[in-house]
């Protein structure tokens, strides 16, 4: 246990299918009975903080001081963090200060000097040889066969590896997502990958993302590098998969795009943004420990809880969120991509988007009558903790061409 014992009356389960599931009503009931600073329950019974009120999550998200991502230092070097905040030691987001500034810095050097021109050229490609593989059948499982694969590809495009080792990445990145038996073999062929691209590039650098690293990250050994390479592709697959995958089932089920999907592109940049309010990626972002006994939205939180900040119940706090002010489409002050010294580093949202938008944007012109081949309430989420997507998105459509140079 924590130093947070005893635990609170009334502390909410943040576990099982309610939290799985559709959560607006959770965050209406937890707002109602506990306050924007919710006592919750992790799997295994630890117990946490939930903060669902944008002000006090944009505190938590500011604060590195008060709120770091470093747990032994108030609770000492014997300490066993909650299995359930998935805290693993030297992880690029489990850092603080210069260490994690310099490490970080490097990453977003690197990504911004990615053409989001050329981008945009090499994403039509990679969603045109996706939907090659499937567009004569008339029927495909979209999670596992094209949003999942769509971020891995490009961004092993923008790393620098050959062509020919992108979709075995791909694979392998999906298979440490979802947990899988053989994940632990996926890990190790991707340390052997990396290893030696990193071989490679140190020969002979290009105009890659990986070149670039080598160049900005100072003073951080390969392993150090391997783990921030790890981060970067694991969260641009998981989250922008996700982040399509969410928007297709939007668009997919409801009447206000139907002229989209019918060849119009000019409200796949609105559904995107819809969903960063709505059914946001990333649920709850990793947790932080409170350094200091302090207040926030009401409540004492000693030295040494566990705060987790919840990015979709906080954007869903009736004092901001985007449907009660009527236009979430120009609205970008959600919290999907977090803020502060952890958040998503400047530009991957921007690149983010780029690869979701024309992934969509190509699938819809390629299977102009793409339609759900279950019931939108068969649609499934996945039961994880931090994220928020589709255990699957089965489509029907009538069998296309294969394009021949795709
Ligand atoms: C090209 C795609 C992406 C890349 C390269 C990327 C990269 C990263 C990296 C390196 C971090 C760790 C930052 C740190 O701890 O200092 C991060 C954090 C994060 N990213 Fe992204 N990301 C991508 C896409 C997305 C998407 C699509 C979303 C959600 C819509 C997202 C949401 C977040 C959030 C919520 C955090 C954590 C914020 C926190 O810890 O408080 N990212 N991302």
């Amino acid at each position: 246990m924590t130093a947070q014992e005893p635990q609170i009356e009334g502390a909410v389960p943040l576990y099982g299918p309610r939290f799985a599931g559709d959560t607006d009503e959770l965050f209406r009931e937890m707002r109602r009975e506990h306050g924007p600073v919710v006592p919750v329950l992790l799997e295994g019974g630890d117990p946490a903080w939930l903060v669902i009120g944008y002000r006090e999550a944009h505190r938590v998200l500011t604060d590195g001081r008060l709120f770091p991502r470093d747990p032994y230092r108030c609770h000492g070097p014997d300490y066993v963090p909650p299995p359930a905040v998935g805290y693993l030691p030297g992880l690029l987001m489990f850092l603080d200060g210069e260490v994690h500034a310099r490490r970080v810095g490097a990453v977003a050097a690197a990504l911004a000097e990615v053409d989001q021109f050329r981008l945009r050229g090499d994403c039509e490609r990679f969603a045109d040889r996706l939907i090659d593989d499937f567009a004569g059948a008339g029927d495909v499982e979209l999670m596992e066969q094209y949003a999942y694969r769509m971020p891995a590809l490009v961004m092993g495009g923008m790393l620098g590896l050959p062509d020919s080792e992108l979709m075995g990445v791909a694979q392998d990145m999906k298979i440490m997502s979802d947990g899988r038996e053989e994940a632990v073999e996926a890990f190790g062929r991707f340390i052997v990958t990396m290893t030696r691209l990193i071989e490679t590039k140190r020969a002979r650098p290009g105009r890659d993302v990986m070149s670039r690293l080598l160049e900005y990250a100072t003073g951080v050994t390969d392993d150090e590098l391997i783990q921030d390479i790890l981060v970067v592709v694991s969260g641009s697959q998981e989250n922008t998969a996700n982040w399509i995958g969410n928007t297709l089932r939007l668009m997919l089920t409801d009447d206000r795009f139907a002229l989209t999907l019918s060849g119009g592109r000019s409200s796949v940049g609105q559904a995107l943004n819809e969903v960063l309010w709505e059914d946001t990626p990333v649920k709850t972002a990793p947790g932080r420990w409170a350094a200091r006994d302090s207040e926030l939205g009401g409540r004492t939180i000693k030295a040494g809880d566990v705060v987790i900040v919840g990015l979709a119940g906080a954007s869903a706090d009736p004092r901001v969120r985007a449907s009660v002010h009527g236009d979430s489409g120009g609205n970008h002050a959600h919290l999907a991509f977090g803020t502060g010294d952890h958040g998503c580093p400047h530009p991957a949202p921007e690149l983010a988007e780029v690869i979701a938008q024309t992934a969509i944007e190509v699938l819809l012109d390629r299977l102009p009558d793409v339609r759900l081949a279950v019931p939108v309430d068969e649609l499934q989420w996945r039961p994880a903790f931090h994220v928020r997507g589709l255990t699957a998105l089965p489509v029907h459509f009538t069998p296309a061409y294969v394009l021949e140079d795709g």
